[in-house]
């Protein structure tokens, strides 16, 4: 009988003791589960969002090890004062997690300027600030560090109506490849995640959004997707969890720029 991991488990290799970790997007979805899978893991998390209320719960799983922190990622005073707070406690920085993003569904003919405003202020322009004040303070501490971004199958190629979305990921992954190449000398390594479409309130969005459009008897978006990923489900949580966590971990010592799709087999690039 085949031995899978229980979701939920992280396995017990994965020792992140007395590593201090930033997490953006903490309040739900995949933020909330790679915020809580690195306390498991004995890190110091910092759970950053702007939902206050989704991560102060999500803090209640591992009371002493997790702490929330107000963050807006498009407001670069927002984001000084919360790292400058993970500073003054703990004079380090070890990992930062990106996971702060929004969808966007706008056909070429419908997209405004607000709508592609906020959503590259979010997926890409506060990706970009964040990782910048959080790798000086890498630097300051002297002890490399790891940064994982969520980018998206998007990014790989878009579908129709979100291209702005795409565009963003496509950012996402870039700006990981050229933030790998700049901070490589100083032992921090830059790493991706391209997932499918995953199982949270953000793809409850995405389906609704599709719906919209949706005419007559065609496949819906989550048949067309399915029927598009060789293992047949949709990715969860914890499946990007796990992949982060690899990234977050020295056992990851030698991977840097990449961009790890995790789509059931959709993508092969
Ligand atoms: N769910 C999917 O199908 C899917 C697929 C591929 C990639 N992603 C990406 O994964 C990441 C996490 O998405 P999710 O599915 O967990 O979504 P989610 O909606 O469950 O969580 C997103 C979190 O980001 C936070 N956030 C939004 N704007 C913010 C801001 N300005 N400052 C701080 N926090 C902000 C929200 O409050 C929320 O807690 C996103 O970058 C998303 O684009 C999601």
């Amino acid at each position: 009988m085949v031995q899978r991991a229980q979701a939920g488990t992280i396995g017990p290799r994965v020792d992140l003791g007395g590593r201090i970790a930033f997490v953006t997007g903490a309040a739900s979805g995949i933020g909330r589960q790679t915020a809580r899978d690195l306390a498991e893991a004995g890190a110091m998390v910092f759970a950053a969002d702007k939902a206050g209320r989704g991560c102060l719960e999500t803090c209640t799983s591992f009371p002493d090890r997790m702490s929330y922190l107000p963050c807006d990622v498009t407001k670069l005073s927002s984001v000084r004062t919360a790292l400058d707070a993970v500073w003054q406690e703990h004079g380090a920085l070890d990992i930062l997690v990106n996971c702060a993003g929004v969808y966007s569904m706008q056909q070429l003919m419908d997209i405004t300027e607000e709508e592609y405003d906020r959503v590259l202020a979010i997926n890409l322009k506060g990706l970009l600030f964040v990782s910048q004040i959080a790798a000086r303070y890498m630097l300051k501490a002297g002890r490399g560090g790891a940064i994982v971004n969520i980018a998206s199958a998007a990014g790989r190629k878009p579908s129709v109506g979100s291209m702005v979305y795409s565009a963003s990921k496509a950012g996402v992954i870039s700006l990981t490849q050229g933030m790998a190449q700049e901070l490589a000398a100083h032992e921090i390594r830059v790493n991706a995640i391209a997932p499918g479409a995953v199982e949270t309130p953000m793809w409850d969005a995405v389906k609704s959004a599709y719906g919209d459009v949706e005419t007559g008897n065609g496949p819906t978006i989550e048949t067309a997707l399915l029927g598009a990923t060789p293992l047949g489900r949709l990715c969860r949580p914890q499946d990007c969890a796990h992949a982060i966590l690899y990234l977050c971990t020295d056992q990851s010592a030698f991977v840097t720029g990449q961009t790890l799709n995790v789509d059931g087999g959709m993508y092969f690039n």
